[in-house]
Parts: structure tokens; C-alpha cells; sequence
């Protein structure tokens, strides 16, 4: 199974990428990122041209690196400008590649195909990330023992909620609600609303709702790597169905998902809510929520993983909720097929 190339994946946060060279492993490669004196963040596949040594194991020297086994010395644009005991220096010495790197909600981004094909534009925003209005928190970068296309089905997938998290994000009214998907574009939406219902664990401890709730999900998953999922209550009865969210509790549960390797996945996570906490310590225990909710996928799709990797050939069955994860999946096999290149004619 190959990877969605030409897109903006995740590479840190920014908090972690300072004056030291930091290697990270996305889609399979190798990579070292670092930050210039002017903070510009750079990236390199993470190898010497010489004898292959990871650039990761060198020194930073002002905004170069030099090769920790022979010294091959090459500055922030990849091209090397010192070769210890020779003077000449070929154009060709230069790093094996260099990757588009930029900065947004906190985060590094990095586009896995040619560095000219990146436009920063393509980034994905989330505006209420920015409005003084919401309240934005950092969470974690979980990782996963599962190839990020499990991740996603889970992401495009609400029913799973009622089973999976109880103790937080959902309850047994919405077991039997049904799930309606949409596409648009390279996006898939899936959601559902439960009316006139209790209010989940989680906002039993950061809501004020005295009586019963219209609580929705909707999932926006942007193929191949981001997912938006939007929940939220309001009291049952007031129009929140109809578009008045004027007295409700909102939260964007945002994913970011960066393939490591086939079998490895790591879920930036971060949470944006309506309601603005004066006591900090409250975003601490709404991510603390979360961090139990996301540790009980973890321990569903590592074992969705095992036994996928075990190679079992029967075909799986197919149930109404997992429209939403077809069409996600349909949309990401489009994306790679179009990255391939064209078949050569036979001679
Ligand atoms: S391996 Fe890097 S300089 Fe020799
Ligand atoms: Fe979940």
C-alpha cells in the first residue's frame, strides 16, 4: 500500500522543532527538520550523499549541517559548501532532497512531494482556531500501531461512538440513530443528530444543561490526512437542528494524521470550543476526556491492525454506517492513482 504524496501532512509541533536537529519518519522517509536563526523551519531527507550517515547524527553549525562521519558540510538550501581536505566542491554535492516546510495552528507542516509543487494556500484552516471567540488547545501526538486508513474509517464513522465511549463522548441513545454521508469534492461528511436525549459524560461535566439535549456529530474528513469532527448540544427543543447554535456547547475534535510507516500512524490532536475557560486548568480536563476516549480507539484499531496484518481472505461484511469510510477510501485511492506515473506502451 503506497501513500498519498502530494499533500500537507504534519511533521511536528511547532513547540519541538528549536535549534537541534530533530529526525522524524513520515510515509516511510527519513527526515531531519531543524530551525535557522531567522526561525525558518527546514527539512532534508535525513542522509548524508556521501556514505549515507543520517544528516540527524551531524551538528548544526550556524544555519549548515555537517555530516557527523567526514565532515560534508551543506547550508539551509541543500547545497554544500565544504568538503574537508579538497577545495573543489561539485555542484552536484548537495542534499538528496529537500522538503517544503510551513507553519500553521501551531504546527509544522510538510509537503511529502516535489518542493516546487507545494502551495502553502493548500493548508488546511480551521478559522475558529484564530477568532478570540473560541478557545484553542494543544493535545497530544498519539501514536498508533495502525496504518492511518483504520484511523480514518474510525473518523468517518460516528456509530462507533455509542460502543466505544461510553464513558465520555457518547451514550446508548444513539445506538440505533442512523448515519448519513455526503460528499464534496475530496471531503466526506458524515453525521447524525440525536434528539431529545441525555447529555454525553463529556458535556455533563462541561455544560450547565438541566434537562435533555439535541446533540449532533458531524465529521469532516478532508482526504487524505485531516479529520474535523464538530459535536455539540443545546438544549432539546430550542432550534439548534434548524441552524440556531446561539445557546450550545460546541467542540472541533481536529486530527491531524501523519503515516509513518505502513503499520504506524501518529494523530495530532487538538480541541477548539466555543466556551472560553478563565480557569485553564480546564482545557487540561477536557483533553484529559479526550486522552481516555482516543486511548479506546487506539486499543480498537491496533486490534483491527493485528488481525489485518494476519492476511485473512475473506471479504469483510458491509453495513449501512460504512458508506462514509468507502467513499473516504475511494477518494484516497483516487488521489495516489492520479500520483502514479503513466503506463509505458509495450515496446
Ligand atoms: S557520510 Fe557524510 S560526510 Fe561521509
Ligand atoms: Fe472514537
Amino acid at each position: 500500500m503506497t501513500f498519498v504524496k502530494n499533500t500537507w501532512y504534519v511533521a511536528a509541533w511547532s513547540l519541538e522543532i528549536g535549534r537541534h536537529l530533530t529526525p522524524r519518519t513520515i510515509l516511510n522517509e527519513n527526515i531531519v527538520l531543524y530551525r535557522i536563526e531567522d526561525e525558518r523551519v527546514i527539512a532534508f531527507l535525513d542522509v548524508c550523499p556521501h556514505r549515507k550517515l543520517p544528516l540527524s547524527q551531524g551538528r548544526l553549525k550556524g544555519d549548515a549541517i555537517e555530516c557527523g562521519y567526514h565532515g560534508v558540510t551543506f547550508d539551509y538550501s541543500g547545497q554544500c559548501i565544504r568538503i574537508p581536505g579538497q577545495d573543489h566542491i561539485p555542484y552536484s554535492a548537495k542534499v538528496v532532497k529537500k522538503y517544503a516546510v510551513a507553519e500553521r495552528m501551531g504546527m509544522v507542516w510538510i509537503w511529502m512531494g516535489d518542493e516546487e509543487d507545494a502551495n502553502e494556500d493548500d493548508i488546511f484552516d480551521l478559522p475558529q482556531y484564530h477568532d478570540p471567540n473560541w478557545s484553542a488547545a494543544h493535545g497530544d501526538a498519539l501514536e498508533y500501531d495502525a496504518h492511518y486508513m483504520l484511523l480514518a474509517d474510525n473518523l468517518c464513522d460516528p456509530a462507533h461512538v455509542s460502543f466505544v465511549h461510553q464513558s465520555t463522548l457518547g451514550n446508548e441513545e444513539g445506538e440505533n440513530i442512523p448515519v448519513i454521508t455526503k460528499k464534496d469534492g475530496n471531503s466526506v461528511i458524515t453525521h447524525r443528530w440525536i434528539l431529545d436525549s441525555n447529555p454525553i459524560p463529556i458535556f455533563q461535566k462541561f455544560g450547565d444543561f438541566k434537562g435533555k439535549v439535541d446533540r449532533w456529530h458531524y465529521y469532516y474528513y478532508y482526504a487524505p490526512n485531516i479529520a474535523i469532527i464538530d459535536f455539540g448540544s443545546a438544549d432539546a427543543g430550542t432550534g439548534a437542528p434548524e441552524g440556531d447554535r446561539s445557546n450550545c456547547i460546541q467542540i472541533y475534535a481536529c486530527h491531524f494524521m501523519t503515516p509513518v510507516t505502513e503499520t504506524k500512524t501518529l494523530d495530532y490532536w487538538m480541541h477548539v470550543k466555543n466556551f472560553i475557560p478563565q480557569d485553564l486548568t480546564v482545557n487540561e480536563k477536557l483533553s484529559d476526556q479526550f486522552r481516555i476516549a482516543f486511548a479506546e480507539d487506539k486499543e480498537i484499531l491496533e486490534g483491527c491492525q493485528r488481525e489485518e496484518s494476519a492476511s485473512h481472505t475473506w471479504r469483510p461484511i458491509r453495513l449501512a454506517i460504512d458508506k462514509g469510510p468507502q467513499r473516504m477510501r475511494k477518494i484516497v485511492d483516487d488521489l495516489i492513482a492520479a500520483e502514479q506515473p503513466p503506463e509505458q506502451p509495450p515496446e
